[in-house]
């Protein structure tokens, strides 16, 4: 066993029930520096206040019940040695302990999984819902069917993603990544029978898989590199190319937009990418269709204001030039549509042309499932 060393853990406090307001407090805890925050706080609460309100219970990673924020990140106390929290907050700082962001506290370091987590993962059916009348005995499904949604299938449900999703904190409303990574598991099952109306539910919602903002919170923080916006990206992948599902949030025309740009000039038409995105994405029928007319009768205004203070040049709203190298982008676009089908690449298939063994696991073979 190492030495010990000393740490000082700076703790929100709060008790709803004493009816004071939340306040910090520092507690010196002296262990080793391998081990974790978590052992850092049940130091404090075995020694210094018996009080202190923290939900754990395997100590190892696998429960997900011990989620907190540890200086300002959100992360599993028991997965966050105190040494690298402490080089994390810099010599001589306390190590700032806090709630999980996005949901409500119970006590001191406790949220209410139910009031958001658990609710959310409901909001997405989160079970298998089979068309027609069930096999004698099990469902047979090959394994290498299931190698796409193994990924989101590792998730331990707790929470931490949803504590730091910044699309969350703007629009407490949205479906937010654990659970929509929850979805992916059902939507990527070859047993569900209803991929297409999970999809069009999730499309079609305000506040469903295009609130997401790509902002990378949730696979930075993930103990368990389920990647969530990785799984929000395969739904839209799927609504969009698989299933056309031209949704009212303009998801589809957004994506459309974005992909013909690209292909086009390589580089963005940011003039031309608001007005596209209103319609089904493509240059004239996107920018005519009554819906996306009302859409755009609505932004003339800003797009006035843009004008008028010189932000937006009616040469560059006329105007975009193509990359030099455009031709290069073609070969991709060219190269990816030429395949017969999308492969979608997790933590068990890493690629298919690095090498004949990644070749054999991007196919799914027995061998990828080792
Ligand atoms: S990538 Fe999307 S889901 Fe993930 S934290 Fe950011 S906004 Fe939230
Ligand atoms: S996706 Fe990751 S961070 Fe989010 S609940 Fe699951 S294991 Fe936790
Ligand atoms: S105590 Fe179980 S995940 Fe931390």
């Amino acid at each position: 066993m190492s030495e010990t060393a000393n740490y000082t853990l700076k703790i929100r406090r709060y008790d709803p029930e004493s009816g004071e307001t939340a306040f910090w407090h520092e507690y010196g805890v002296d262990i080793a520096p391998e081990r974790s925050v978590l052992d850092g706080i049940l130091y404090a609460r075995d020694h210094e206040d018996a009080s202190i309100g923290i939900r754990c219970s395997c100590r190892a990673a696998i429960c997900g019940s011990c989620g907190v924020r540890i200086n300002g990140k959100s992360a599993l106390a028991c997965n966050t040695r105190i040494s690298d929290a402490q080089a994390k907050a810099g010599r001589g700082k306390p190590i700032v302990v806090e709630p999980m962001g996005n949901m409500p506290v119970l006590k001191d370091l406790i949220v209410d999984m139910d009031a958001v987590h658990w609710k959310k993962i409901q909001r997405v059916v989160p079970w298998l819902l089979p068309d027609g009348e069930p096999p004698e005995r099990e469902y047979i499904v090959p394994a290498e069917s299931m190698i796409d949604v193994t990924q989101s299938m590792a998730c331990i449900q707790c929470g931490v993603c949803v504590s730091a999703c910044l699309s969350l904190e703007v629009d407490p409303e949205f479906v937010g990544p654990a659970a929509l990574a929850k979805a992916y598991r059902f939507v990527g099952d070859p047993r569900d029978g209803q991929t297409e109306e999970r999809l069009r539910d999730l499309a079609e919602d305000p506040h469903g898989i295009y609130d997401c903002t790509h902002c990378f919170a949730c696979v930075e923080v993930c103990p368990k590199d389920v990647a969530p916006m990785d799984q929000i990206m395969r739904l839209r992948r799927r609504a969009t190319s698989d299933h056309e599902i031209k949704d009212k949030n303009n998801g589809y025309g957004h994506e459309k937009a974005f992909v013909d740009m690209i292909e086009t000039w390589g580089t963005l038409h940011e003039a031309q990418m608001l007005p596209r995105s209103f319609g089904d994405g493509s240059l004239i029928r996107g920018q005519t269709e009554p819906g996306a007319v009302k859409q755009l009768v609505e932004a003339l205004p800003t797009a006035m204001r843009g004008l008028k203070s010189g932000k937006v040049a009616p040469k560059k709203l006329l105007f975009h030039p193509k990359l030099p190298d455009q031709g290069n982008v073609k070969k991709i676009y060219k190269e990816i549509e030429s395949r017969d089908e999308r492969i979608e690449l997790n933590l068990y298939i890493v690629g298919d042309n690095a090498s004949d063994e990644e070749g054999a696991m991007a196919e799914g073979s027995e061998e990828g499932l080792a």
